[in-house]
């Protein structure tokens, strides 16, 4: 572990930031008063009672109870340790984190050799800017010109040339100081096993240096100026650049708005540029990857809507359903994603130099929402007039509905499903639910036999008044609320759960009514839920059961068990992953911000403190690292 993180920092920091921005960008605000306002993103609801304060700089949530500051905010809805969101609001305002009494030396060896590593890559970007200035970069010169990209945008971009030759960059570091081990390390240059021989990874490419979020270079992609292969050359997978996560031009695209609304994913390094160059800066792509889940989360955690551009060839197709299959379980309320697909023959630079910025921008906004590209594909080659036809269309839809979290998309969508299939929107969400009970990722999907697909006719299904119960219907139940209520429809269940309720988390207002629920249990009076509901009647505790208690529970019996139990392993899992001292940090944070700690609780922090004082022989810092 690296340094203590001085609170003074911490104080300092949230002085700075905004939280109506950090929360704005994950959630749709909207102003109230001298207040915002949204839908909570804590609890599922229909109607707002999540509130920010710019004055207080504090978000409050009246349905769930949630609150807190920008940090807070970032822990919880990123699902972040506390360290990591204090970089994360660091890095929004450019600012390196301080560390102090740094204690484990491996730690200090090993953030130093990040910070050696980090400024290589800053000295080759600058020593590539260079080169492209200078005689030997007038090759390169010409080609970006010819390619049409301006001063402007080359210096934007920090594009630059490696020469050519075996040695440039390893004479240019070495005379530095810089060992060449780190240079191989940092996928600068290439040590070949057999010879024992060291040389530039890059040689007679231009250069486009990776950056991240902020600003600070990370990896290179290099292009060949003739037909040499490979086209593009990307620096290997070295302690600070993953392919699978980074994204060429995010740090342009967040450096030209402040107030980015929406990103379009392009493939190539070209593509990013010229669009820039055309005044299109939310442009992105990955780098000779496909879109990975971990692409679109830093992406939806930026914006609310995505676009992805393909071509619009077979090829193009084949990586937009690919794109479509790793969005869907990122579709959660409040995000957007779109499919743009270009001409035959044509990229977004090729397009945007022949057509012009604003009919690009047209294309993008007229790009195909989520929902049309995935029934569009479900009906591809099938014949919806007949009964077969329709019944494998839905079966398609069905299976990538599986994957859409609970929410608006995912009643919207199934809403559409019913229309276009004929089939009734009520067989529809039983044969996902049956889906879903049955532990998802069903291979090719049968029309099931105890549950024939007939086709009904829509119009009843389709009525708002059915919708809107359907909707409710389809709202997401937390763990926490899912083993409330199994005991609730199974009381006996009460008595397979462990003994101690370490597993229950250690707030909200769901797990309190489930300690109370399991307490009453086992205190042995309530067999039936009609008893059990009775004993809580007339209280606000009453009404969240009474409404478990009318959701159909969707299991078989007899997996009910095994269920709750696997509920419990998974509540238990998450809680051993935290350290006492972020479980210490959970805690106080949660006294801290006025919330009374039961009983359990109390003697948790206590025992917590306790452990820490003797690992550290002081006294636990308030802030972990
Ligand atoms: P393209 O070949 O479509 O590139 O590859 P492009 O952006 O249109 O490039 P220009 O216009 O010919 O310069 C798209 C992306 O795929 C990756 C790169 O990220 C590239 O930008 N790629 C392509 C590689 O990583 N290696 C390759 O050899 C080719
Ligand atoms: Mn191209």
């Amino acid at each position: 572990m690296a340094g203590q993180i001085p609170q003074r920092f911490i104080d300092d920091l949230l002085g700075r930031v905004d939280v109506v921005e950090v929360v704005g960008e994950r959630v749709q605000l909207k102003k109230a008063g001298r207040n915002f306002s949204g839908l909570c993103p804590f609890h599922q609801e229909k109607t707002p009672s999540f509130t920010v304060s710019a004055d207080k700089q504090f978000y409050h949530c009246f349905g769930c109870g949630a609150h807190g500051n920008a940090l807070r905010f970032l822990m919880e809805y990123d699902k972040l340790p506390f360290p990591e969101a204090v970089e994360q609001l660091a890095g929004r305002l450019g600012l390196e984190v301080p560390r102090e009494g740094a204690d484990d030396p491996r730690a200090q060896q090993r953030e130093k050799k990040r910070k050696e590593g980090v400024n290589l890559l800053e000295v080759a970007a600058s020593f590539y800017r260079e080169r492209l200035k200078m005689q030997e970069g007038q090759s390169a010169q010409r080609y970006l010109q010819g390619r049409g990209l301006s001063p402007e945008v080359i210096d934007t971009y920090g594009i630059g040339y490696a020469p050519g030759g075996w040695e440039a960059l390893k004479q240019h570091l070495s005379a530095k100081g810089i060992g060449e081990s780190v240079q191989v390390e940092y996928g600068l240059l290439i040590h070949r096993e057999d010879t024992g021989r060291t040389y530039d990874r890059f040689r007679d490419r231009v250069m486009f240096p990776i950056r991240d979020l902020r600003g600070r270079t990370i990896a290179f992609g290099g292009r060949v100026m003739g037909d040499e292969q490979p086209k593009y050359l990307n620096s290997p997978e070295t302690p600070v650049f993953h392919k699978g996560r980074e994204l060429y031009g995010l740090y342009e695209a967040r450096q030209a708005s402040s107030k980015l609304e929406q990103l379009v994913m392009v493939e190539g390094y070209m593509d990013v540029v010229a669009l820039a160059q055309y005044g299109i800066h939310n442009a992105v792509a990955t780098l000779g990857t496909a879109t990975t889940e971990d692409h679109l989360s830093r992406l939806f955690r930026l914006v609310s809507r995505v676009v992805f551009c393909f071509d619009g060839d077979r090829a193009g197709r084949q990586a937009a359903s690919r794109a479509l299959e790793t969005a869907l379980p990122q579709m959660i309320d409040g995000r957007e994603a779109r499919f743009l697909f270009l001409p035959d023959g044509d990229d977004p630079d090729s397009l945007v130099r022949r057509e012009g910025s604003e009919a690009f921008q047209d294309r993008v906004t007229c790009a195909m929402p989520l929902s049309e590209f995935l029934f569009e594909q479900a009906a591809q080659g099938r014949d919806l007039n007949t009964v077969e036809g329709r019944e494998r269309f839905a079966s398609q839809v069905l299976e990538a509905l599986n994957k859409v979290p609970d929410g608006m998309l995912k009643s919207l969508l199934l809403e559409s499903l019913a229309k276009r299939s004929g089939l009734a929107q009520s067989q529809l969400q039983a044969l996902l639910d049956k889906r879903t009970a049955a532990g998802s990722a069903s291979p090719q999907w049968e029309p099931v036999d105890d549950a024939p697909l007939e086709p009904v006719v829509a119009d009843e299904a389709s009525h708002p008044a059915v919708l809107r119960r359907q909707g409710a219907k389809l709202q997401a139940l937390s763990m926490v609320a899912r083993i409330v209520q199994l005991l609730l429809h199974e009381p006996r269940l009460v008595t397979v759960l462990p003994e101690t309720l370490e597993w229950l988390p250690d707030h909200s207002e769901e797990a309190s009514l489930c300690r109370d629920l399991i307490a009453l249990l086992r205190a042995g009076r309530y067999r039936s839920p009609q008893v059990v509901l009775a004993h809580f009647q007339g209280s606000h505790e009453g009404r969240v059961l009474a409404e478990l208690a009318q959701r159909e529970l969707l299991i078989p019996k007899s997996t009910r068990e095994a269920e709750l139990n696997g509920l419990v392993e998974h509540l238990l899992e998450k809680q051993r992953k935290r350290s006492p001292q972020e479980e210490y940090d959970a805690l106080l944070a949660l006294e801290r911000s006025g919330q009374k700690l039961d009983k359990e609780q109390r003697q948790r922090l206590a025992s917590l403190m306790m452990e820490l004082v003797q690992r550290s022989g002081d006294r636990p810092a308030k802030s972990n690292t």
